[in-house]
């Protein structure tokens, strides 16, 4: 079903405001939304905010620029969703590789049913940290996550069963080296489980280590409470999907950040959980394991957990984000 919206000649200041306190339900490393926003001439700026590095665990940078690329495609979505065309220079300022890209916005004829499922998946996607049933009907959904990826720069290589072992003997690899870094430990400790209100990962986001215990590839947060929510999953049965990239260029790593928001989106409309997961890319040693899993020679950058748990609709459960007008100059 089509609706037809009213054309209007440039966006207002207040649309263009929730729009991007929409498009800040991004996901990033550690909740940490290493982005800013300006307007300029009409035009709004997205430029990656490296005062917000956790450079204990991010040590090359990548994650900053994964963030931002996947704030940039909720900015898309957001912006669909509410019945605009979005036009995306990237880089446009040569003096400025933090200036990642100039957006403009152009009244669209009409919002599909599309882009209103992915809106709204973007109000309800959040990252699942506990154990999830098998991703059923899969055949449909691996078949739309080819055909979104088709023509991206991302790479993408399913981990079912067979590969599950060798994954997790990679996720092993890089909590072990991690084990004696006492910054990264740090670190982590900081930004997981910390009281601040509008960054970071709240407790409740984690799981507690009866909980974790059912989850062979994920990172090692710390631990809190004594919780065992989904009891009745035995042991974590999702499917792990990598992308990977040619290279770990600036733009490439950018745009595989816009793959998955893409792929992450589509999975939550679809009605399946996620969890995102890049420690295994951190660490040089688990980052070849991964590589060697896929076959591929090109980069992983990233991994997604995807299966099937309850949809809940308590929104306390949603990790909160800072205040619009900390990260919007200019409106
Ligand atoms: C580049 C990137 C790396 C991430 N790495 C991990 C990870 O290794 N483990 C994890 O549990 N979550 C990971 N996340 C998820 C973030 O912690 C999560 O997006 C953030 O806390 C905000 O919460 P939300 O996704 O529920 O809105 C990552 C997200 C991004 C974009």
């Amino acid at each position: 079903m089509r609706t037809p919206v009213t054309p209007h000649e440039t966006i207002g200041a207040d649309e263009l405001a929730g729009i991007v306190e929409l498009a800040c339900r991004a996901p990033s490393l550690h909740n940490s939304q290493p982005w800013k926003w300006s307007v300029e001439n009409g035009n709004l700026l997205l430029t990656a905010d490296h005062s917000r590095v956790a450079h204990h665990t991010d040590v090359t940078g990548q994650e900053v620029l994964l963030s931002c690329g996947a704030v940039l495609d909720h900015l898309q979505v957001a912006a669909a969703a509410a019945g605009w065309r979005t036009s995306v220079t990237r880089y446009p300022d040569t003096h400025d590789r933090d200036r990642l890209a100039s957006i403009g916005f152009q009244k669209a004829e009409s919002v599909d049913e599309h882009d209103r499922a992915l809106g709204d998946a973007i109000t309800r996607r959040r990252t699942d940290r506990l154990a999830f049933a098998a991703p059923e009907p899969w055949d449909a959904l691996e078949k739309l996550l080819r055909e979104v990826l088709e023509g991206t720069v991302a790479d993408l290589d399913v981990i079912d069963e067979n590969g599950r072992p060798a994954l997790a003997a990679a996720s092993r690899r890089s909590e072990d080296h991690r084990g004696g870094d006492a910054s990264y430990r740090y670190e982590l400790l900081w930004w997981a489980g910390h009281s601040h209100v509008d960054d970071g990962l709240p407790q409740t986001a984690l799981p507690s280590s009866t909980e974790a215990r059912r989850v062979d590839v994920a990172r090692d947060f710390p631990v809190y409470g004594t919780g065992d929510r989904r009891a009745n999953i035995d042991r974590d049965h999702s499917k792990v999907l990598v992308l990977s990239t040619y290279d770990d260029s600036r733009e490439n790593t950018v745009r595989c950040g816009e793959a998955l928001s893409r792929v992450l989106l589509e999975c939550t409309a679809a009605g399946f959980a996620t969890c995102t997961l890049t420690h295994m890319i951190e660490v040089h040693d688990s980052r070849e394991m991964v590589r060697r899993i896929t076959g591929r020679h090109s980069e992983p950058q990233v991994l997604v957990r995807v299966g099937r748990a309850p949809e809940t609709s308590d929104p306390t459960d949603l990790t909160p984000r800072r205040p619009i007008r900390e990260s919007l100059q200019g409106l």
